[in-house]
């Protein structure tokens, strides 16, 4: 899933799939039985610590999640048209290293995901490094594994600045068996140009 931050401080968000598109849009309306994502709101005010109460972040995020948009990361538009305008900054978390089977469709993904992003904007991207597979219900789903070399390669490939890498080992308590990710990685990096 991708998520992109535009002028005017709304979200748009994506995915292949329009199961997950719908689940999200359901979450949004506030429908009863979707995903319970108050725990991560209450954790993201704790660290914040501004003393926002989490349910009044909960409702701006309803109100800014606004266009829920199919996406192609390996369509050189990977929206089917411009993003307009184009975002400010661009989240993805381990996506791109489960639907590409090379390095060099990693980095084309990269690359054209960064066509989303304004001159100067930021991508923010989590991943899994030394992952194979990882199980949904049964069926098991082919990964790229990375290691923090082809990370920096990749963004430079695509032309991003980076401007911070961090890599984690997975700690065998969070090893639960769904998958054989060895490690974590956590990108900020900027498209060049803008201010
Ligand atoms: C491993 S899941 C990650 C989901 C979520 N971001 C997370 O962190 O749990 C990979 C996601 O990539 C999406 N996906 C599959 N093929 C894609 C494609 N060609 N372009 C963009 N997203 C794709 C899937 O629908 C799924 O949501």
């Amino acid at each position: 899933m991708l998520g992109c931050w535009g002028g005017t401080h709304c979200i748009v968000a994506t995915d292949y799939l329009e199961v997950n598109r719908e689940e999200l849009r359901r979450w949004v309306r506030g429908d009863p039985g979707t995903f319970d994502w108050s725990p991560f709101i209450q954790h993201v005010c704790k660290i914040e610590g501004r003393g926002e109460p989490w349910q009044d972040k909960q409702l701006r995020l309803r109100s800014r999640l606004r266009r829920i948009l199919p996406i192609d990361v390996h369509r050189p538009e990977p929206l089917g048209a411009p993003l307009q305008p184009q975002a400010d900054a661009l989240l993805s978390a381990f996506c791109l290293e489960a639907v590409s089977p090379d390095g060099a469709a990693f980095t084309r993904a990269l690359s054209n995901v960064s066509s989303l992003l304004r001159p100067g904007g930021h991508a923010v991207l989590l991943g899994a490094l030394g992952e194979s597979f990882y199980l949904a219900g049964s069926v098991r789903l082919p990964v790229l594994p990375l290691d923090e070399a082809d990370v920096r390669r990749a963004l430079h490939g695509a032309g991003f600045e980076l401007r911070r890498l961090r890599c984690y080992v997975m700690p065998p308590e969070l090893r639960t068996g769904v998958d054989d990710v060895q490690g974590v990685f956590f990108v900020h990096a900027r498209k060049p140009g803008g201010e």
